[in-house]
């Protein structure tokens, strides 16, 4: 028997998916989101119910169940983002690396107090000494105070020039969903990547013999819709934005190989996606192997609340070989269904922001970024800041290393111009005065030499001490 998607069904039915799942639940059809398939019998059963004479009243109750749903859900949401509205209010936060003395002074208490509580934590320590990261973690507990880790470094490059600027409603357009692959070491990432590059990505003046990739992100195009893939998987600019609360991707790709489940990596890479509040789609691969095992790898995603949808769940998996080409379709069509959802939208008339993906420094062309637009549209010429560096924009190229003058929303574009090489995870702003632009990026810069004087001075301070 087939199965159909409700969100698809609503689609054809021309309803709102929210509407179909109050009528199934009137049917005592148990569907966790519209992302469940329900068997066609019941899709029919949906569709008759809509022909019926009386099916005004039919979206008469449905509507005023849907808004009471609406009503309810919304009042928990007030009071779910109030809550959080407290906590972070609440929370100290606390620039790594910090003294004892200075930690002290941030949460208004004696810096002996401190020492003793760590003595309890089993830590001796002096009021110059730093606290790591963990030790902060169990101070706070300890002390019943909420604290919030913010590293120097990442302040720095966190830091956006002027205030976050509201795009009007009306200024705001679809942009392509941005992909990362993610999942552990040899469970075919890169295959999977390269077979969707080869059959999907329109070669722009290229010819024939292959195609000759120039940076680590790509777009590829399914029935018109666009899909922007990052390269390099759980790489360093995905770690860092993570850590920063900001967001580098919409949708996370887990591979996972059905001929050895998960491994550690397949872990880390579901919570960094669960981390980053991103929706998660598995490919479970070399399905063509003998020994793939696919069901064996869906009991193991439910250990990790990853429940699959023919489960009753609602992760969508599709079962891949990357190597035979198998199910490709398949999974490319989830990623366009996903982002629909998302309803990913960016004003590409506002200045460039977005995020270093990978920066090098080039023997002819001086540093070269990939930068990855988040909002707004990059121009040749303007001039853009990117963490510690700034630089006129010179030349732009794309994926296949084709001039470019302007790269819009979702587009990764290898950046010529910068005074110097960024660090992959950067925030990039265009920014309208230049000098500005050059005097941020020499504070920054001056910022992180301190820091790294500071740093030196302690390590040759323990030096010292070691050597009485
Ligand atoms: P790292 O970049 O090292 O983390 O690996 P990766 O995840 O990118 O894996 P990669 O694509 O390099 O594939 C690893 C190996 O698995 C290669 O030998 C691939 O040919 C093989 N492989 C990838 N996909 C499939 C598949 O669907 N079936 C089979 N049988 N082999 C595959
Ligand atoms: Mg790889």
């Amino acid at each position: 028997m087939g199965k159909i998607r409700i969100y698809n069904l609503a689609k054809e039915l021309d309803k709102d998916s929210k509407e179909l799942l109050d009528i199934l639940d009137d049917l005592g059809i148990e569907v966790s989101s519209h992302m469940s398939t329900i068997t066609d019998e019941t899709a029919e059963l949906v569709k008759a119910m809509y022909k019926e004479d009386d099916e005004t009243a039919v979206e008469e109750i449905t509507e005023t169940e849907t808004e009471t749903a609406e009503e309810i859900k919304e009042t928990e949401n007030a009071e779910e983002s109030d809550t959080e509205e407290v906590e972070v209010l609440d929370a100290v936060e606390i620039e790594t690396p910090i003294t004892v003395k200075e930690f002290a002074e941030k949460i208004d208490k004696q810096a002996n107090n401190i020492i003793v509580e760590l003595m309890n934590l089993g830590v001796m320590a002096n009021v110059n000494q730093n606290l790591d990261e963990e030790t902060l973690e169990l101070l706070a507990d300890e002390l019943g105070i909420k604290i919030k880790l913010m590293s120097e470094e990442e302040e720095i490059k966190s830091m956006r020039i002027g205030p976050e600027i509201e795009d009007k409603a009306e200024d705001l357009e679809a942009r392509p969903p941005i992909v990362t692959v993610m999942g552990h070491v040899d469970h075919g990432k890169t295959t999977l990547l390269d077979v969707i590059r080869k059959s999907r990505v329109a070669v722009a003046g290229s010819e024939a013999g292959g195609i000759t990739q120039h940076i680590g992100a790509y777009q590829a195009e399914i029935d018109d819709k666009k899909i922007t893939f990052i390269d390099t998987p759980g790489h360093e600019a995905f770690t860092a934005m993570r850590a920063r609360g900001a967001q580098l991707t919409d949708i996370a790709i887990l591979v996972v190989a059905a001929d050895d489940g998960i491994m550690p990596q397949t872990e880390e890479a579901i919570n960094h996606a669960k981390a980053a509040g991103i929706p998660i789609i598995v490919a479970i691969n070399k399905i063509d192997k003998v020994n793939a095992q696919p069901e064996r790898v869906k009991q193991e995603l439910t250990e990790y609340g990853l429940v699959p949808e023919d489960w009753g769940g609602n992760t969508i998996c599709v079962n891949v070989s990357a190597l035979q080409e198998t199910n490709i379709d398949e999974l490319l069509e989830m990623i366009i269904l996903v982002s629909e959802m998302e309803e990913l939208k960016a004003n590409p008339k506002r200045l460039a922001e977005g995020v270093v993906i990978e920066a090098e420094l080039d023997k002819g062309r001086g540093p070269v970024a990939t930068v990855l637009v988040k909002n707004g549209t990059l121009q040749v010429g303007e001039t853009l800041l990117a963490g510690l560096t700034c630089g006129r924009v010179r030349a732009m190229f794309d994926e296949f290393g084709e001039n470019i003058e302007k790269a819009g929303p979702s587009t990764a574009v290898e950046v010529l111009g910068l005074n110097d090489v960024p660090n992959a995870g950067d925030f990039v702003q265009v920014l309208e005065d230049e000098k500005k632009a050059k005097n941020v990026a020499a504070e920054r810069q001056a910022e992180k030499r301190q820091q790294e004087i500071k740093q030196d001075a302690k390590v040759s301070l323990e030096d010292l001490y070691k050597q009485i």
